[in-house]
């Protein structure tokens, strides 16, 4: 063994059992350290003569999380993964894997070519090579479903899931699950094989699938849950196509798909998503959070109770204000329903429910936030209404509290700008449902301590959301794009696309939804409010015309039925001929002439806008890096993952294919719409 090995992976002897131990931090991964270091024990094991049975096992906090995702986009080392499970398999001695924590992708892959695995009764294990666009490379989808069966076998490789050993307990994957003492029962589990004389290996792979699965009937429902990612629906092919071949004929065509798959853009996309979301979540200051234990949040509204579900969710206690007792009644009231909502839907039990609300206390006396850690405000959008209550927070709340602001467009520096303690005032700006939707802007105003953002970013993390941390600026980095997105969108309603062919083109490029029935969904009169209070912007003629006209119509969305689309008693939108007379008309007073848009346009200039915008914001030091707009985008305005995010669709085109194709918009319609943005960012 070289040097390298022998740390990440050792060998022990007790008695008769060979203790292989995996140490590679911080998951464990399957480095080419770790599968070299596998394959040396396992042959020094087998060639000992005093060895009976090898146990392999971990250190740390859990048992092999897959292969080592530092390694992907190098060149492959040698042993690669297949040779190593394969070798485990062939060993001539019982191997038992022991397992902890989560045995993901090749983590499991290791466990399933063992003879036998016993677990923590904790454990979970899972195949979640989909979610970073691959399948099992190394006999994932070969030996679960000789194992587990194709039923269990196909549902774990095409979501990704992890799932419980325990709720896997009849499928025989595991040989026994502990409560407790992991590595002292693992070891009296070797002794007794060894007591019993079981010593031949038990070889999933010389199992054979069961032949009664109806694979078409399953096909349908992955295809379709797969919305568009092809390694899915991939791995459903694989798994069909190899049922009856030997274990090395399905595994050498798994193989096959596999590295077709690592080469595809999809998988660069959603490798780059992991990626960027740990990367988001990692601050250059040094800076120790404070503990936050009680927060208060003022307004209890949509978005106030929203953010107070988020909080008691994650067992914060929380203290809800409002202006009239009414009103209070009201925000704890949806608070209560939020939870309810929960247990009716088989998210939470009701006994989890009730400990989360005995949590919430409400009030209208301002006073009773003198004890909270953390005030956030998600009052009406009026920069004077907020500094006004940011005033009174100023008097009641004790010196180290965090005050922060859940404005989506408004100045923070201005708000902060009014208190005796600015560097306490920090955004966290949800988005709505703030109780179930993943993202959250941490808006770090002028004067913001460190302190105060790696507490926000902190409480992000235990809220369960992905954090990103802006600077301010209109709309800061989200809704700043979105407003640049929805713009041109509007424009191309103007010049002659209708509704229906935009978000049909959106969604077909994989938006979850169409910009349009966005709109309805929110109300289109929210926007145009928040946008009434700007100055209109002279040099854009069609700024958000399309939707000044649905409100001046009384078209507002859903809410009265009828927005860029009307809607029927089922609720579902229909196309309606009046808004394409609205917005022909308003186009001839605009003097804009109609033409016919196909989807590529509307893709295109849709994508473009949100790329030149994305720059320009990083050239303003809004955001740390590029990629965290693609977090931003992924969790907060449903951007297709497999796509990666806008910026890194920028960076497969490459810089000078995206600063020709902005100079051709420019050129087309004008610099004030399409100023000129550097992409040197993307460098
Ligand atoms: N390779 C290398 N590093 C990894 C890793 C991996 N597969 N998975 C996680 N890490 C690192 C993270 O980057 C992070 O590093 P940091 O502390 O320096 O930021 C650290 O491990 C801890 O990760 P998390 O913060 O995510 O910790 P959690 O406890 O929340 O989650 C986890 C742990 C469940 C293992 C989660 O990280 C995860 O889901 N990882 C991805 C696992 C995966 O996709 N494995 C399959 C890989 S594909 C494969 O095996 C192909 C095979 O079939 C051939």
């Amino acid at each position: 063994m070289n040097n390298e090995n022998q740390t990440a992976v050792t060998i022990e002897h007790r008695n008769h059992v060979g203790l292989v131990t995996v140490n590679y931090a911080p998951v464990n991964a399957l480095s080419q350290a770790v599968r070299a270091g596998l394959v040396d024990a396992i042959e020094q094991l087998e060639a000992d003569f005093n060895t009976k049975v090898i146990v392999i096992r971990c250190e740390g906090r859990t048992f092999i999380a897959g292969a080592d995702i530092k390694e992907f986009g190098k060149p492959p080392t040698a042993p690669f993964l297949p040779d190593v499970v394969n070798r485990i398999e062939a060993c001539e001695k019982p191997v038992i894997a022991s397992l902890f924590g989560t045995s993901l992708g090749g983590g499991f892959e290791v466990a399933l070519a063992c003879h036998y695995r016993v677990a923590i009764n904790s454990a979970k294990v899972g195949l979640p090579e989909v979610n970073l666009g691959l399948i099992p490379g190394a006999g994932g989808t070969q030996r679960s479903m000789r194992l587990l069966g194709p039923k269990q076998a196909l549902d774990m490789v095409t979501s990704g899931k992890h799932v419980g050993v325990t709720a896997l307990k009849d499928s025989g994957l595991t040989d026994a699950i502990f409560e407790k003492d992991l590595d002292k029962n693992t070891i009296a589990f070797a002794e007794q094989l060894i007591a019993e004389g079981k010593l031949t290996p038990r070889r999933v792979g010389e199992m054979n699938v069961l032949g009664d699965f109806d694979w078409q009937a399953a096909k349908a429902g992955i295809v379709k849950k797969a919305r568009g990612k092809d390694a899915p629906v991939v791995a459903f092919d694989v798994m069909e196509k190899t049922q009856a071949m030997s274990i090395s004929d399905g595994m050498a065509y798994e193989r096959e798909q596999f590295l077709i798959l690592r080469k595809s853009e999809q998988s660069a996309a959603l490798i780059h998503a992991f990626g960027a979301e740990k990367a988001a979540s990692k601050l250059s200051i040094d800076a120790k959070p404070l503990d936050v234990v009680k927060v208060g949040i003022i307004g209890g509204g949509n978005m106030g109770s929203g953010i107070a579900t988020a909080f008691l969710s994650s067992k914060f206690s929380v203290q809800l204000i409002e202006q009239t007792e009414e009103a209070l009644e009201g925000g704890l009231g949806r608070i209560k329903g939020n939870f309810a909502g929960n247990v009716k839907r088989g998210r939470m039990s009701q006994q989890a429910a009730d400990d989360c609300v005995a949590q919430l206390n409400g009030s209208i006396d301002y006073q009773t936030l003198a004890d909270c850690d953390l005030v956030i405000e998600a009052v009406f959008e009026d920069i004077d209404v907020k500094k006004t209550l940011f005033a009174k927070l100023d008097d009641v709340c004790k010196a180290d509290a965090i005050l922060a602001t859940n404005t989506s467009y408004l100045d923070i520096d201005e708000i902060a700008a009014t208190i005796s303690r600015p560097q306490q005032v920090v955004g966290m700006h949800f988005f709505s449902p703030a109780n179930i939707m993943k993202l959250m802007e941490v808006v770090k105003a002028d004067k913001t301590s460190d302190q105060v953002v790696a507490t926000a970013m902190n409480v992000g993390k235990k809220l369960k959301k992905v954090s990103v941390l802006v600077g301010v600026c209109f709309g800061f980095a989200g809704n700043r794009m979105y407003t640049r997105y929805g713009r041109e969108i509007q424009q191309m309603l103007l010049e002659g696309a209708t509704v229906e062919q935009i978000d049909k083109a959106m969604t077909g490029w994989g938006m979850a939804m169409g910009p349009l029935a966005v709109q309805d969904l929110s109300g289109i009169d929210i926007g145009h409010n928040a946008r009434s209070a700007q100055p209109f912007p002279e040099h854009d003629q069609g700024y958000f015309r399309a939707a000044a006209t649905m409100v001046e119509a009384g078209r507002l969305g859903r809410k009265t039925q009828a927005g860029f689309y009307t809607y029927g008693e089922d609720g579902k939108p229909q196309n309606d001929p009046q808004v394409e007379e609205l917005l022909r008309a308003k186009a001839k007073s605009l003097g804009i002439t109609q033409r016919k848009i196909d989807a590529e346009e509307i893709v295109d200039r849709a994508l473009f806008a949100l790329i030149s915008e994305g720059l320009a914001l990083m050239e303003a030091g809004i955001v740390q890096r590029l990629s965290d707009i693609d977090v931003i985008w992924l969790h907060g305005y449903g951007f297709p993952r497999h796509k990666g995010g806008p910026m890194f669709q920028a960076q497969q085109l490459g810089d000078v294919n995206v600063a020709n194709s902005l100079a051709d918009l420019q050129n087309q319609f004008g610099e004030d719409i399409w100023p000129i943005t550097d992409t040197d960012a993307m460098g």
